[in-house]
């Protein structure tokens, strides 16, 4: 198992290397995949550091050079890099670019890979399947150029997709990870926590973005990070608000606009709410539960107390339901 899991590591550094060639260096690479980053308004160092590749656009060039170079199918497969046909091996990624997805130490666990075109009968991302070494709820994409700068400013970023990630760096900004489209883990937080308790979540600015973050924040909480979120604009994501400006601007409008995770919640719950007394009291309910979950006491009292100016709701009204609930978990 335990060779298994080194033998898988190698096919996929081998194969990330393959694919960083085919995009820096071959024709089609440079013709379709380069260009089509480029026009992206990706630079090339970025590309570069974060070792993006091409797979070719032909059923099996990849497996065929693998094989060739002396990998043995049994490894192609368990990565997913090859596709077991009765024909022989053909290439997953076919056609995309390449996202390699790295550990903490920098290896190469998996792939994401972007398909060019839009094509409604295929996925616009594809990724490495789960296996021995890609578990995608373990993993945190960007993680490994994230994590010097992670611990400098003692603060992360966590945002949804590969190309938010990139255009964060492109920008200046490096302590920004990705969950990559899924619902945060536990695990994914304890890796987080590693390098810093404080993270900021910016997720897109459309309402699959927006019910994300509020699914992630309590298990954050549970956690004992602590939590703010930026809401973009409707329609921006990282990736493309970013591009409207410069490191500093931008750095300085996540400052201005971080909200505290509770201020994000009742602010959005509130304004659903309206002068509607039901919703309002579900809302409350609703906060209430999230503050119960914080484990210390000092930062529950905190959140506590802004939320009853918040809200206008006394304080005392607020601790009755958070002792009960309190109850009701233990
Ligand atoms: P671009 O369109 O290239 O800018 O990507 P994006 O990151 O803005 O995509 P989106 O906001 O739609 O999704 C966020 C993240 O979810 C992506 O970066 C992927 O990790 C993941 N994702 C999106 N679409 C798919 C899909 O079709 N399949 C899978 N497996 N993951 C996806
Ligand atoms: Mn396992
Ligand atoms: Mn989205
Ligand atoms: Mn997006
Ligand atoms: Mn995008």
């Amino acid at each position: 198992r335990k060779n298994d899991r080194e033998s898988m590591m190698i096919v996929n550094s081998f194969a990330q290397k393959y694919f960083s060639e085919k995009l820096l260096q071959s024709e089609e690479g440079m013709a379709v995949g380069m260009s089509y980053l480029r026009e992206r308004g990706f630079r090339e160092d970025i590309i570069k550091k974060f070792q993006l590749g091409f797979c070719l656009d032909s059923w099996n060039a990849f497996s065929e050079q693998a094989i060739q170079s002396g990998y043995k199918k049994q490894f192609l497969v368990q990565t997913g890099l090859s596709i077991d046909k009765e024909k022989g091996l053909i290439d997953r990624f076919k056609g995309r670019v390449l996202f390699p997805i790295h550990g903490i130490a920098g290896r190469t666990l998996g792939f994401g890979g972007r398909i060019l075109k839009k094509d409604p009968k295929a996925a616009k991302y594809l990724n490495s399947p789960e296996s021995e070494v890609y578990h995608k709820s373990r993993i945190l994409y960007g993680i490994y150029q994230a994590k010097k700068s992670m611990v400098q400013n003692d603060k992360c970023y966590l945002v949804e997709g590969y190309t938010d990630v990139l255009s964060f760096h492109q920008a200046g900004i490096e302590n920004v990870v990705a969950s990559s489209g899924t619902a945060l883990t536990a695990d994914q937080i304890r890796l987080v926590k590693r390098f810093t308790n404080n993270m900021t979540i910016i997720y897109d600015g459309d309402p699959a973005g927006i019910k994300a973050s509020l699914r992630g924040i309590d298990l954050v909480l549970e956690q004992e990070l602590n939590v703010k979120v930026l809401l973009l604009p409707e329609g921006e994501d990282p990736d493309s608000f970013s591009r409207t400006m410069g490191a500093t601007e931008l750095s300085q409008y996540i400052e201005k606009n971080e909200t505290d995770f509770i201020v994000f919640k009742t602010n959005l719950l509130l304004a659903d709410a309206k002068n509607d007394p039901v919703k309002r009291a579900n809302l409350i309910i609703d906060i209430v539960r999230s503050i119960a979950i914080i484990p210390d006491n000092i930062i529950r009292s905190v959140y506590v107390k802004e939320c009853s100016s918040i809200l206008n709701v006394d304080e005392r009204v607020l601790y009755t339901e958070i002792n009960k609930i309190k109850g009701r978990l233990q």
